[in-house]
């Protein structure tokens, strides 16, 4: 096992950042400008983007009082394995880019720790190969793989024998992504793999493209159908998962086709723009699976996108989700600061669980339910943008210190 490898381009003091949306605020200003437009662009006027957070914000809870709350539990189980919390790191291509010492590796570090044991989802594009990273780590079965399927199905075919051999313990294949949103911000700055030597470790050499989300596309293959996915779920050897899933007949149908669950997901707002914010979905899904007996031991409902808070995970599981995925905070956590920020973002997550179900009287994942919902607002997309940070403002000013 390697030595932990920090990195820390931030002047701000970790003890300084409050919540997740501050990695962001402190990435704005710190990152290289190159990496902050690709690691912070989302597509067209970026709606899907906005409205993914603005939507866990039309949710309210129905507090319960007078229940005994000095004990909270976070543990529960995604995939059939029990987890000690209900959240995942979710895939980003090229952690390399914002730190290039440590990549997915210290991501995976943080993962690994006993305290944390949280599931990280690893790219396909991933900066580091996939055997480093799951040699960084005792427990390679925390690690999921993301597979971008590729015009060459003998090469997917091999991608998915390697992460399977390397001990990787699930599949994601990334299904809304045919080809790469209109990412402007990224746009403006080429790609060339001969200028960083973090592009992703599955791309040949010297390529150059426009934005780095172009490069990456060349190597996804718009043909991808449902009959691929019933020969994933058929040969993989892996539990199977589709990410990106906006509809309720989709999700339905990769039931029937034996996945184990889904990820409903717009990319955060990276693909099409105006596809309906995920915890949308959610809410009209669920009932139809519990109408056809499908449970969560058969299969689970994941949602990530804009979750950013506490009370957005508790939210996503009042509503039926198995676990949720959160992905920009953690890459910026960990551009900035390393391993050191990943856990540092994990312990504010957890400390807002934990004061959160207290405040909501109940003291166990599985207790959470709808009924701690008001739901009446979920709907109405007419809400204000929600702070303290989305793309548009440039007046706000992160609590931070510099
Ligand atoms: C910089 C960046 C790179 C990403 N790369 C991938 C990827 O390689 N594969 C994938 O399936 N999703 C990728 N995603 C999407 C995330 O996994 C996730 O679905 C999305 O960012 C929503 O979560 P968030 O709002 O917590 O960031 C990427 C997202 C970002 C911001």
């Amino acid at each position: 096992m390697t030595a932990p490898t920090t990195t820390t381009v931030a002047s701000a003091p970790l003890s300084s950042v409050f919540n997740l949306h501050e990695f962001e605020v402190i990435a704005s200003k710190a990152l290289p400008e190159k990496v902050y437009a690709y690691y912070a662009c989302s597509a067209d006027d970026e709606v899907s983007y906005r409205q993914n957070h603005h939507s866990w914000a039309r949710v309210f809870f129905r507090p319960k009082v007078l229940v005994d709350v000095s004990e909270i539990d976070l543990r529960t189980q995604m995939l059939g394995q029990q987890c000690r919390l209900p959240f995942y790191v979710s895939a980003t291509a090229l952690c390399g880019l914002g730190n290039p010492a440590g990549a997915e590796c210290s991501i995976a570090r943080a993962c690994a720790q006993p305290q944390w044991r949280v599931p990280q989802m690893v790219s396909t594009f991933s900066s580091d190969p996939l055997a480093k990273i799951a040699a960084a780590v005792e427990t390679p079965q925390l690690l999921w793989f993301q597979l971008y399927v590729g015009g060459d199905r003998t090469a997917t075919a091999e991608l998915v024998a390697q992460a399977r051999a390397l001990g990787l313990s699930a599949l994601f294949v990334t299904v809304d992504a045919a080809q790469p949103g209109n990412r402007e911000r990224d746009l403006r700055f080429k790609f060339s793999n001969a200028d960083t030597s973090k592009g992703p470790s599955v791309m040949a050499a010297g390529q150059t493209a426009q934005g780095t989300s172009g490069a990456l596309s060349k190597l996804i293959d718009p043909a991808l159908s449902w009959d691929d996915i019933r020969a994933l779920v058929r040969d993989s050897g892996l539990p199977v998962i589709l990410k990106g899933v906006q509809r309720v007949d989709d999700a339905l149908r990769a039931a029937e086709l034996g996945c184990r669950g889904v990820v409903l997901s717009n990319h955060g707002g990276r693909q099409l723009d105006f596809s309906v914010p995920p915890v949308e979905v959610l809410a009209d899904l669920v009932p139809e699976l519990r109408k056809r007996g499908i449970t969560k031991e058969q299969f689970d409902v994941f949602v990530d996108g804009g979750i950013r808070r506490g009370t957005d995970v508790l939210k996503a599981l009042c509503l039926g989700a198995s676990g949720v995925g959160i992905a920009s905070p953690f890459l910026y956590a960990n551009s900035l600061y390393g391993q050191e920020g990943v856990e540092h973002a994990f312990d504010l997550l957890v400390k807002e669980l934990v004061l959160s179900m207290r405040l909501l009287g109940v003291t166990r994942i599985e207790d959470l339910n709808e009924d701690l919902l008001d739901l009446r607002g979920l709907y109405d997309r007419g809400m204000p943008p929600r702070g303290p940070f989305h793309h548009h403002d440039t007046t706000f000013e992160t609590n931070a210190r510099y």
